[in-house]
């Protein structure tokens, strides 16, 4: 099996997400204004679509300084996390700590965590709640939290080959990510042993996402495209702009077309 996967989707339904009981972070303030609050919810969004639970569940979310929601552990969070994890096994690479969901749900398998965090307000809201999980196991675990940036981390000489590398440190699921991610891709594939898997966090959505919005322009007439363009953001612009050139005189998309789009995604990387 090739290191990556693009085509691995972490962001479908995952019957089985309820069953791993989680440790979460305490609710109450934190040093530096940070605030995680507890919500009892039953209707949540999954990927679109509605969900009522069969009883409340208990969902933690953190909020930073400025009062902005910085992350939760709502169901969605929790099935992406839960269909990495199910992926997982031996020494893992994660990047970064967030509220320690998928070391969680990745523990099973796991022989060894190293994970990577850029946040010392994260690393000191999280870890103890990642050492009681860990502390759970049947057996040791052993881990570490290491207080950088990922891209530097990856960028320098490898320390170890990992088993997994899970990377999930940008904040949205929009396909203008993909080429800052891509750049972690290459970066990361330099760290994973022989049979080793690298895993990112919703990148299967963020390339269909893209091959929406190349549909989209290719099903606008050609005359129309420009007009098109103009109207959609800057970053959306830049990513689509190469397709209205390629296609110009395509009246309609298809599959060939739409399949350049999705290679041309998965190659692009930012710098
Ligand atoms: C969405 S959260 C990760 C959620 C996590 N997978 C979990 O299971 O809870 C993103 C995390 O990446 C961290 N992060 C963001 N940019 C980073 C970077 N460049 N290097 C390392 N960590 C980063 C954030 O501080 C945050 O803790």
């Amino acid at each position: 099996m090739r290191p990556f996967d693009p085509d691995f989707d972490d962001a479908r339904p995952a019957p089985r997400w309820a069953l791993t009981s989680l440790e979460q972070v305490p609710p109450g303030g934190y040093p530096g204004g940070y605030v995680v609050r507890r919500q009892f919810t039953r209707q949540v969004d999954v990927f679109g679509y509605p969900l009522t639970l069969p009883t409340p569940l208990d969902v933690r979310l953190l909020y930073d300084p400025d009062g902005r929601l910085w992350m939760s552990d709502v169901p969605q969070e929790r099935m992406m996390m839960f269909h990495n994890g199910q992926a997982s096994r031996g020494h893992i690479l994660v990047g970064g700590l967030g509220l320690a969901l998928y070391p969680q749900y990745a523990a099973p398998a796991a022989t060894e965590f190293t994970i990577v965090e850029a946040s010392q307000a994260v690393i000191d809201i999280v870890t103890p709640t990642l050492g009681r999980a860990l502390a759970r196991l049947r057996r040791p675990v052993p881990w570490r939290v290491v207080h950088t940036d990922v891209a530097e981390f990856l960028a320098r000489p490898r320390l170890a080959q990992y088993d997994t590398v899970f990377l999930d440190t940008w904040a949205t699921l929009d396909a203008a990510q993909l080429p800052m991610v891509n750049r972690l891709r290459d970066l990361a594939l330099d760290h994973i042993a022989p049979a080793g898997r690298l895993l990112l966090w919703g990148y299967r959505w963020m390339v269909g996402l893209y091959e929406q919005a190349c549909a989209a322009l290719l099903s606008v007439p050609p005359t129309g495209r420009a007009a098109w363009l103009a109207a959609q953001s800057p970053a959306a612009q830049t990513l689509l702009a190469p397709v209205a050139t390629r296609f110009a005189d395509l009246p309609a998309p298809d599959t060939e077309a739409l399949a350049w789009c999705r290679d041309h995604i998965v190659r692009l990387t930012e710098g």
